[in-house]
């Protein structure tokens, strides 16, 4: 994997003082990082149903809305109601389902990501073995598609954007996801012996297919994809006041994917719910058509934020626009709205860095965490922040957001190699390529 420098940067190095008091907090891990013991958790299936599918710990006390939709799709698995392979994914997805089988979430478990030991798509699987060197994107940390749905929900809340559905990291065993023949040997096996030796079957550690651990994102009702809305809207004018509510959710897609670097941002992966306005049947507001109608809403949610976080940028950005750049929005300078909430955030710091050391305490949770390439993701993600912060003070549009040239900021060591405490300092480095189609 080439993970040098990109060619032809310069360097520039800068010195920032820390806020004194910084206490990262991490809202979506803290509760996990405690490690809080099967024993004790409340969410302890009765006996019989966590002999079949093992005691979890998804604990989130910070959400109790998210807490109990994970307990209910944990009581919906124990009496059946197993996830579903969403069929058209690239890799195994699921929707998640409540006792009444309605669909609550969707859960991509690691292992079966395209990268994943247990990816279900059988082409995915001779792809990766016939032709490894195009086989995924060579700027993504491989196989952390999960932790980047959940990263991106971390910086979404982080910022208050509030358009990604919340997503965070759950260990969940269902009969439905896939695993292996030894593994489902293994369950079947530690299941008979503990019907007919319940003496013998109680020393077992846990019976049941092992939980898997992947990203669970809320599931929101009423959308489509954005592709569906968009085309529409290209021979359906709609009301000035929905129009200018759009910008406003857009603007805050184009912070969100490009401080993420989202490399997958088709007009597939966000959705739109555009709700057609009521008649109002009292007429006592006057006789004009428009007063007997409230204007359509509309609302965003931006999913599949699995491919995110590069730990450089892409060599080959051709392949992965922003997709929204070629949209009318795209055109529109930044509104004072979306400045006005953001740049205070962004230009500072202290704040950054926060983002980084919870984005830290999320990503360290992997096994195959590996703490300079998350440096270089970071590094990544801070020239993202400067570049959007400039443009935003420049009044620049999205498209001219795009099209500036890419930065990287590095946050440097002491020479011990432990991070300095009086004063922080930053190289940011370059890249004089154009990032995107110059026509655009
Ligand atoms: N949070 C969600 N709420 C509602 N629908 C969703 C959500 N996440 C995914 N979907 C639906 O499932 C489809 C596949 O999900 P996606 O996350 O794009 O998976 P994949 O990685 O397989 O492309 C989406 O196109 C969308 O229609
Ligand atoms: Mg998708």
């Amino acid at each position: 994997m080439d993970q040098g420098p990109p060619p032809d940067v310069t360097n520039v190095s800068v010195t920032f003082a820390p806020r004194p008091d910084r206490s990262a907090r991490s809202p979506t891990r803290d509760s996990r990082a405690g490690g809080g013991s099967q024993e004790s958790s409340p969410l302890l299936a009765p006996r019989g149903l966590e002999f079949e599918y093992g005691g979890f710990e998804n604990n989130y006390p910070d959400d109790p809305l998210y807490q109990e939709v994970v307990r209910m799709s944990e009581e919906a698995i124990d009496c059946g109601r197993y996830p579903e392979r969403i069929y058209q994914g690239s890799s195994g997805s699921y929707f998640v389902k409540n006792i009444d089988n309605k669909i609550i979430a969707v859960f991509k478990p690691k292992d079966e990501e395209p990268y994943g030991q247990l990816n279900p798509k059988w082409t995915k699987w001779l792809h990766k073995l016939c032709c490894p060197c195009c086989f995924g994107r060579s700027c993504l940390v491989p196989n952390q598609g999960y932790l980047s749905e959940a990263g991106a929900s971390l910086v979404d809340k982080k910022l208050q954007l509030n358009i990604v559905p919340t997503t965070k990291v759950v260990r969940l065993s269902s009969r439905t996801f896939n695993y292996n023949a030894i593994d489902r040997a293994k369950a079947t096996t530690k299941k008979n012996i503990a019907e007919n030796f319940p003496q013998l079957g109680k020393r077992f550690h846990r019976i049941g297919l092992p939980p898997k651990q992947g990203s669970f994102q809320l599931f929101v009702n009423g959308y489509k994809d954005a592709d569906y809305w968009l085309r529409r809207f290209d021979y359906e004018a709609i009301p000035e006041s929905t129009a200018r509510k759009f910008q406003t959710l857009f603007e805050r897609l184009v912070i969100l994917d490009y401080i993420i670097r989202n490399t997958d941002r088709g007009n597939d992966n966000w959705l739109i719910k555009y709700e057609i306005a009521q008649v109002d049947t009292d007429n006592s507001k006057g006789d004009s058509d428009w007063n007997m109608v409230d204007n359509p809403d509309i609302s965003i949610a931006a999913i599949d934020n699995g491919l995110a976080f590069p730990f450089k940028h892409p060599d080959e950005w051709r392949a992965y626009p922003y997709h929204w750049a070629w949209l009318p929005q795209a055109k529109v300078p930044f509104s004072q709205e979306i400045k006005d909430k953001v740049l205070p955030q962004l230009s500072d710091m202290n704040f950054v860095q926060e983002l980084c050391d919870d984005l830290y305490k999320l990503f360290k949770t992997d096994k195959g965490f590996d703490r300079s390439t998350f440096d270089k993701q970071m590094s990544v993600m801070r020239g993202q922040i400067l570049n959007l912060t400039q443009a935003l003070k420049d009044d620049k549009s999205p498209v001219q957001l795009v099209q500036m040239p890419v930065v990287t900021v590095e946050r440097n060591r002491s020479s011990s190699g432990r991070l300095r405490t009086d004063s922080d300092s930053y190289t940011q480095s370059f890249s004089h390529r154009t990032p995107f189609f110059s026509w655009c």
